[in-house]
């Protein structure tokens, strides 16, 4: 689109003002700015500027809420034929190539506050692999079981696809075959004054954010990755998020259940720590399964306990799907992603009306986005299945404090002495142990190993 044309639209949805100081920029900073507009579907922020920035749309919890239904970690007696089946029919779809991982790395990790992509960060206990190369070799070790190369989607945004390519190209993408993996952006939002009008960081730039994870199952469509998985075969993909290196980035057992079952879109969920956890909840709402925001869910619900003292609402979610690529196409049918999007009031900088930088103190700025778990209830029979938190999930969130660094290498040291423990090594209290991917992707996987006899208190242990 020329300029003019972009300068006529955004002056048709009262938006005329993000070209004001149009006329003082250099090309470099008309390029830019022009790019940026080019790329947003201004008819949607015209709408939602009506409906979620100028006015707060109120919260409409559903009249019913009932606890989810979730598939156990260990099956009942009168399931055993079904995992055992799930696992298998989860090695097929593998070895038959139909299954993609699918990485989601286009956050701004502002709580870490790393200066660069999340997943360059340093995160296992001994060999202070960066998450990104947790990844690649547990794909890779997967691969070599199945004996087919899984390939990779990864998705990055605006403020870091230059560096995460960079990472990936300096190291040689960790031994990964390189062409079987996939690089993509996600989508951006601009951030929107109260009044509703898109806010500049710059003269020359929109101050706009990633559109939020769930941004992620549009730009694949955009991005041609759902046609590179149609070329390849791929029916489902298994979505994980950059910041948990506990992630098994692929689970037959629970891809195949996922499969079995007919289901669209599945989800793993954990015990939640304690009924305030500021992790998602699956839950029956109106009949539907979905996840109701910690935020969101009533606290006289989150604290309720059954005939037990259990928490009847304890499912949490940990941000870990399968999802069937036929439901991501159908999602995007019209040519736009049907998902709600949620507001969120932020600090945001921006350029006032005479080009002073203001750098606020106080939340000044609205922004949008889209969440990954809200395609659930859009899904054909969608599933829910129980992991371990101990197993499964401990995120790095924040600088320190719970969800940090130094609770995810402890995490992942328990892991590894469990694992150990099982497969009959004495491991005293006070040695550290990391356990590579190639080594062994999970507990089973240790048979068969040469293992040490006893690791003793104060040894590091890593074992490749
Ligand atoms: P978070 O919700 O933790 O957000 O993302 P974040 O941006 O990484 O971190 P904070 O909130 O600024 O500290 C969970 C996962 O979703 C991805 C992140 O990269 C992470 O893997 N994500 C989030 C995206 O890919 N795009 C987004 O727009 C938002």
């Amino acid at each position: 689109m020329e300029i003019k044309a972009i300068r006529d639209k955004l002056q048709s949805i009262g938006q005329g003002s993000a070209l004001r100081f149009w006329d003082r920029l250099d090309e470099a900073g008309r390029g830019r700015l022009g790019r940026q507009l080019q790329l947003l579907d201004l008819t949607s922020i015209a709408q939602l500027v009506q409906t979620q920035v100028k006015t707060k749309p109120k919260l409409e919890l559903p009249r019913e809420i009932q606890p989810a239904r979730a598939y156990p970690r260990d099956p009942k007696p009168e399931d055993r034929a079904l995992y055992r089946q799930a696992e298998q029919r989860g090695m097929e779809l593998l070895r038959g190539g139909k299954v993609g991982a699918f990485l989601v790395a286009g956050g701004q990790g502002t709580r870490l506050g790393y200066d660069g992509p999340k997943g360059e960060f340093p995160v296992t206990p001994i060999r202070n692999k960066p998450l990104f190369q947790v990844f690649a070799e547990q794909l890779a070790a997967w691969s070599q079981l199945v004996g087919k190369t899984i390939p990779w989607y990864i998705m990055t945004s605006d403020i870091n696809d230059g560096p995460t390519r960079a990472f990936f190209q300096k190291h040689g993408h960790f031994g990964y075959d390189s062409s079987a993996i996939f690089f993509f952006q996600q989508g951006m939002m601009p951030a929107f004054a109260a009044d509703g009008q898109m806010l500049l960081a710059e003269e020359s730039s929109l101050a706009l954010s990633p559109d939020g994870h769930g941004g992620s199952l549009g730009a694949l469509a955009r991005s041609g990755a759902l046609a590179d998985m149609k070329r390849r075969g791929i029916e489902q993909l298994s979505y994980f998020q950059v910041d948990n290196p506990m992630v098994q980035c692929i689970d037959p057992l629970f891809l195949g259940l996922h499969d079995l079952v007919g289901s669209e879109m599945s989800s793993k969920t954990i015990p939640k720590a304690d009924a305030l956890e500021k992790v998602g909840n699956f839950v029956l709402a109106d009949g539907v399964l979905q996840v109701i925001e910690y935020s969101d869910l009533p606290e006289s619900l989150a604290k309720q306990t059954d005939e037990q003292g259990k928490l009847r609402f304890n499912a949490g979610s940990i941000a870990i799907h399968a999802l069937k690529v036929g439901f991501i196409e159908r999602l995007n049918e019209g040519g736009r992603l049907n998902l709600p999007w949620h507001r969120a009031e932020k600090k945001v900088p921006y350029v006032d009306q005479e080009g002073r930088t203001i750098k606020p103190d106080k939340p000044n700025a609205i922004k949008l986005e889209q969440f990954v778990f809200d395609a659930i209830p859009l899904a054909n029979n969608p599933m829910v299945y129980t992991t371990e938190r101990s197993e499964e999930f401990s995120p790095v969130k924040n600088a320190d404090g719970n969800d940090s660094p130094h609770t995810s290498r402890r995490d992942q040291v328990l892991r590894a002495i469990r694992w150990l423990k099982e497969a009959g090594v004495e491991v005293q209290e006070g040695a550290m142990v990391e356990i590579s991917p190639s080594f062994a992707v999970r507990a089973d996987r240790l048979a068969g190993r040469t293992l040490p006899r006893r690791i003793v208190a104060g040894e590091s242990v890593y074992l490749e």
